[in-house]
């Protein structure tokens, strides 16, 4: 569509004299980059041997919960993350659902999330039957405010879910102070951090819970997969109870609890072992590609790049985001941009929308049995999220992880061809 119209765009036989050749590649013009960026996830014999050995096995399926794969992932992760516990499961949606109900959070209860995010930090809590109260961002990382989680604490919340977006942690020094001060737990959604350390702690690990994907794209995939660490053994075996179809955990137990089969098969256990032998280096190679990133992508006019707050101690991101000015690139906003990376053979996403733009999770259309009182809160013409809407439909253009994979050549190409289309901004399409 964008690419025939500017076509339409660029003259006819009587004007060829004077029609100037296009330079961005969404145009016509010559790519900054032909080759591709190395595939993800990047299998090797390590992996084909491990998954081999589970087949012949014939135990390929997740019962009896932990499996043996499964159990050497959960403890290497937790151990690499610094969290006594892991729990392996299906994804890093059901997660967070069965974190908030390990936690007994459900029918009536309040769960404080941000406004820029992926729609399953939304669905868990709705999930668990709690309702999502969504705040809006900080400007400087794009995570979660803590003056408005603060601002948002009725007698019904019961806990804090930040999301660590992008190459960025939520502030989790004021996270834990107001969750500490208010008694309500904190579930971290920690699909983009595996590995990030805040002030020497890993996340996931400074609250109740900590939840990661292991879905194909994430930095310690198996195509698809969850974990939850948590330090408490109870709730550990609480969460190990609920993804296991309720089945005791504890000796002392004799009945069942309420769950659901929630396991991972053994198959993509054996790959997350092998993922996480090769994830130290991988991450050491990322941060390093990063921290380049930052400083030339600094240089480029109308892009504001957030720096990655001095309290993260161990960085390890999945995606880089930075914050395009469209006055700087014409007045077009992140979608038209991020086009246009794509064309330059630059995988680059815009990512999410602002919560207010979810249609599914504005609670006034779900199915929640939202209590009158709360109608108007949560009415979506009310809703008014100004950082994550401006970052989410304006501004924000994540550089996906692979770009970080290919040493200074591939961050150099990704930062070449953000400034070309900045310097070729009017040539974009509207
Ligand atoms: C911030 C965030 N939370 C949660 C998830 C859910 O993870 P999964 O796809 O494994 O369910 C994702 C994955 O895309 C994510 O980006």
């Amino acid at each position: 569509m964008l690419r025939s119209r500017i076509r339409r765009g660029q003259g006819t036989r009587a004007d060829e004299g004077t029609a100037r050749l296009p330079e961005l590649a969404i145009n016509g013009g010559t790519p900054v980059r032909a080759a591709p960026y190395p595939a993800w996830p990047a299998p090797d014999d390590g992996y084909v041997d491990a998954v081999t050995e589970v087949v012949r096995s014939g135990d390929w399926g997740g019962f009896p919960e932990p499996g043996r794969n499964a159990t050497a992932f959960e403890e290497a992760f937790a151990e690499y993350q610094g969290a006594r516990h892991g729990v392996l499961m299906m994804n890093g949606t059901v997660t967070m659902e069965v974190a908030l109900k390990a936690l007994d959070i459900g029918w009536g209860d309040e769960v404080i999330i941000p406004a820029l995010t992926f729609s399953a930090t939304a669905y868990a809590p709705m999930a668990a039957g709690a309702l999502p109260v969504i705040v809006d961002v900080e400007p400087r990382t794009w995570t979660i405010d803590p003056d408005l989680v603060e601002a948002a604490i009725t007698p019904r919340t019961r806990a804090i879910m930040p999301v660590h977006l992008g190459h960025q942690m939520a502030d989790m020094d004021r996270i834990v102070e107001i969750a500490d001060a208010h008694g309500l737990a904190i579930v971290e959604d920690c699909a983009h951090a595996h590995g990030q350390q805040w002030r020497g702690r890993g996340a996931g690990c400074m609250g109740a819970f900590g939840s990661f994907s292991h879905q194909s794209s994430k930095i310690l995939t198996a195509g698809e997969g969850g974990s939850l660490l948590t330090n408490d053994e109870a709730l550990a075996r609480r969460a190990h109870s609920i993804v296991d179809c309720g089945r005791a955990k504890d000796p002392d137990e004799k009945e069942f609890t309420f769950g659901a089969n929630y396991r991972l098969s053994e198959l993509n256990a054996a790959l997350l072992v092998i993922a996480m032998q090769r994830f130290p280096e991988q991450q050491e190679a990322r941060a390093a590609a990063g921290k380049e990133l930052e400083r030339l992508a600094a240089e480029i006019p109308g892009v504001r790049v957030m720096p990655a707050d001095e309290r993260i101690t161990r960085w390890s991101f999945y995606n880089y985001i930075v914050a395009i000015d469209p006055e700087s690139f014409a007045g077009r906003t992140n979608e038209i941009v991020c086009a246009a990376m794509e064309a330059e053979g630059i995988p680059a996403e815009v990512q999410y929308p602002p919560m207010s733009r979810y249609e599914l999770f504005q609670p006034s259309l779900s199915r929640l049995p939202v209590a009158v009182e709360f109608a108007e809160r949560l009415d979506p013409s009310k809703m008014s999220f100004p950082v994550a809407e401006a970052a989410g439909l304006r501004e924000s253009v994540y550089f996906m992880e692979t770009v970080f994979r290919d040493g200074s050549r591939g961050v150099e190409d990704a930062v070449e061809a953000l400034a070309k289309i900045q310097r070729n901004a009017d040539e974009l399409p509207s």
